[in-house]
């Protein structure tokens, strides 16, 4: 077992004992999952899309409202309703995307295959790898709209959503904004155009490096991006990930993980 592997697997065990109960699947179902991942890649590499299947994970598992336990990584993504929430324009993309490959693996529930999406989207660009554990099961009703964070907001709005509102923390906000490291602002999209970093479809902690860099020609940065630099508990966490890669993979790690998981396997 790897420094990594062992890493993870202590992950996992710390989540079963914060409460976490996985449902067993079948062998059937296991095999599905790799076939999945195999088939992801495939796809993420050639279309060059996995910044935006990383977005589509997000916006999907983000909406989860711990204190009514609706919304939340339960594939409800599919549904043109959701995908028509002002925030996840552009995401119908992601969804015709994935379809040709989740009608080959009918048994997979779509909750899994969109969170699947998400960790294969950084592995193939070189991020960490992420548990996954499968038994989601789907659901119907798509979330209110409106629990998405908005990018004009300061720390405030980031805490009412990721700690108040999904029932993540600090560390979390920070490790998962990291994923802007990917991807960029579309104009036909956000109304926003640009990349965080030169390298965007690279998953590496140059999100990090660049933000206290300050603003460049060229690259964007959100007025949530700039919200860690200011807050004091956040701006240590980036000068943290700015310095070191391996210490921002691990969080992202457990942080997405967490994020992949609100609502689910809960004892
Ligand atoms: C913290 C609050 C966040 C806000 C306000 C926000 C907002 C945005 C906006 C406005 C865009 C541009 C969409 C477009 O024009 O195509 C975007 C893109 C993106 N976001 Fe976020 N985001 C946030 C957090 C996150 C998180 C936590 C993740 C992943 C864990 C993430 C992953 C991405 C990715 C990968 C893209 C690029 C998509 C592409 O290239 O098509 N974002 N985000």
């Amino acid at each position: 077992m790897s420094l990594l592997e062992f890493y993870f697997h202590l992950l996992t065990v710390i989540f079963e004992i914060m409460g976490k109960s996985y449902p067993a699947v079948s062998d059937e179902y296991m095999k599905a999952v790799d076939e999945a991942k195999r088939k992801l890649r495939d796809l993420f590499t050639e279309q060059n899309c996995a910044p935006l299947m990383l977005r589509m994970a997000f916006h999907s598992a983000g909406t989860f409202d711990v204190n009514s336990k609706t919304g939340g990584p339960f594939g409800t993504m599919r549904q043109k309703a959701e995908q028509a929430h002002g925030p996840n324009v552009g995401l119908d993309t992601a969804i015709n995307l994935l379809e040709p490959v989740k009608q080959e693996l009918p048994i997979i529930s779509y909750a899994d295959f969109y969170m699947l999406a998400g960790i294969v989207a950084v592995e193939t660009t070189g991020g960490p790898n992420i548990p996954f554990h499968p038994g989601r099961q789907d659901k119907d009703e798509p979330p209110a709209d409106g629990r998405l964070p908005l990018p004009n907001q300061g720390s405030d709005q980031l805490r009412a959503i990721f700690i108040n509102t999904m029932g993540l923390n600090d560390q979390d906000i920070v490790a998962l904004s990291g994923g802007h490291t990917l991807g960029s602002c579309h104009r036909d999209r956000s109304g926003i155009e640009g990349s965080w970093t030169r390298n965007p479809l690279t998953f590496d902690n140059s999100y990090f490096k660049e933000l206290l860099a300050g603003e460049k020609e060229g690259l964007v940065q959100l007025p949530t991006d700039k919200a860690l630099l200011e807050d004091p508990v956040f701006r240590p966490l980036v000068e943290n990930f700015a310095l070191d890669q391996d210490a921002f993979f691990g969080a992202y790690a457990e942080s997405f993980m967490k994020l992949s998981e609100l609502g689910f396997a809960d004892a």
